[in-house]
């Protein structure tokens, strides 16, 4: 058995271009679904597999970040003198979910390269990395399930998830040979192909479990497409090395990092709503007849 996985990394140094203007003066992390930022339903997925440490990769202008997981005394103060205990609680159990760490990558040189700053907190453990583009539905078990593989076999391991026609160009793709149920072993791994040159339809998913490994072939990862230091291409070295098994999964993930999907996301999110899910389900279907008729 390989060590358990204690750690998260989660970059969050991008600067949100595809989803301006938004995110010119807040970043994209904080965008909300339904009532919570992005970042957060990131952070919960992590620490409901047990990960207590998380190092956010940040930069300019994140602060607001950064306060969303500190304490508030001043709001903690008013919120208890308007006797509103539930948000109260709410509002420290955000700060108090996780030893949250920040450091800065200082220049956007990439993914791997924001891994790479991670190298001296993460030590010698294991660690995953989460992308807040990708946020997975509480009940996807994408994350766990990969924990559980590392922890069986000691090898770092890549969310996978089969995408349709030409979408694979906007991801890694992984070429692959089938192992037991919906585990694959990576062969080859090319970031962002032409449709017409992808050597599969399996697209990278943000969810990765590492050793510390990882570090080492960042290290010797030269820049690859659009000039950046890419994680997929350190992962292809890796694999070249050592094993590095695939998860394949096909349900509960949504990117956040693109509008349509955004949106779908925030609606799916509302609909699960205890609150306000039934009224806004009425609201929908009222909407959507009144185009019909
Ligand atoms: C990054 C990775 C890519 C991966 C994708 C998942 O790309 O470089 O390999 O498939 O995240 O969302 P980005 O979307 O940051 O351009």
């Amino acid at each position: 058995m390989a060590q358990r996985v204690h750690k998260a990394v989660i970059p969050a140094a991008g600067l949100g271009t595809r989803f301006l203007p938004v995110t010119k003066a807040q970043p994209k992390e904080m965008l909300p679904l339904v009532d919570k930022p992005a970042i957060q339903y990131v952070v919960e997925e992590a620490v409901s597999t047990g990960i207590t440490d998380i190092l956010v990769i940040t930069g300019r202008g994140k602060r607001s970040l950064e306060d969303h997981f500190d304490r508030s005394f001043e709001l903690e103060y008013y919120l208890e003198q308007a006797g509103k205990s539930t948000e109260v609680a709410e509002m420290r159990r955000i700060a108090e979910m996780a030893n949250i760490h920040y450091l800065r990558q200082g220049e956007p040189r990439g993914l791997g390269h924001a891994v790479s700053v991670a190298a001296e907190h993460v030590g010698e453990g294991p660690f995953a990395v989460l992308l807040g583009d990708d946020i997975m539905h509480p009940d996807a078990g994408v994350l766990q399930g990969m924990l559980n593989t590392f922890e069986q076999t000691g090898h770092s391991v890549v969310a996978l998830k089969e995408v349709p026609g030409d979408d694979i160009s906007s991801y890694g793709c992984a070429a692959v040979r089938p192992l037991e149920g919906n585990l694959v072993q990576i062969e080859d791994l090319v970031e962002k192909p032409a449709a017409a040159e992808a050597p599969s339809n399996l697209a990278v998913m943000g969810r990765y479990v590492f050793g510390p490994g990882i570090f080492d072939v960042l290290a010797e990862t030269k820049p690859g497409r659009g000039g950046e230091i890419q994680l997929t291409d350190a992962i292809k070295m890796l694999a070249q090395r050592e094993p590095v098994y695939g998860w394949t999964f096909q349900n509960g993930r949504f990117d956040v990092g693109n509008k349509l999907e955004y949106l779908q996301a925030t609606v799916e999110l509302a609909l699960e709503r205890e609150d306000i899910g039934p009224r806004f389900r009425k609201f929908l279907v009222e909407r959507l007849s009144r185009d019909d008729s």
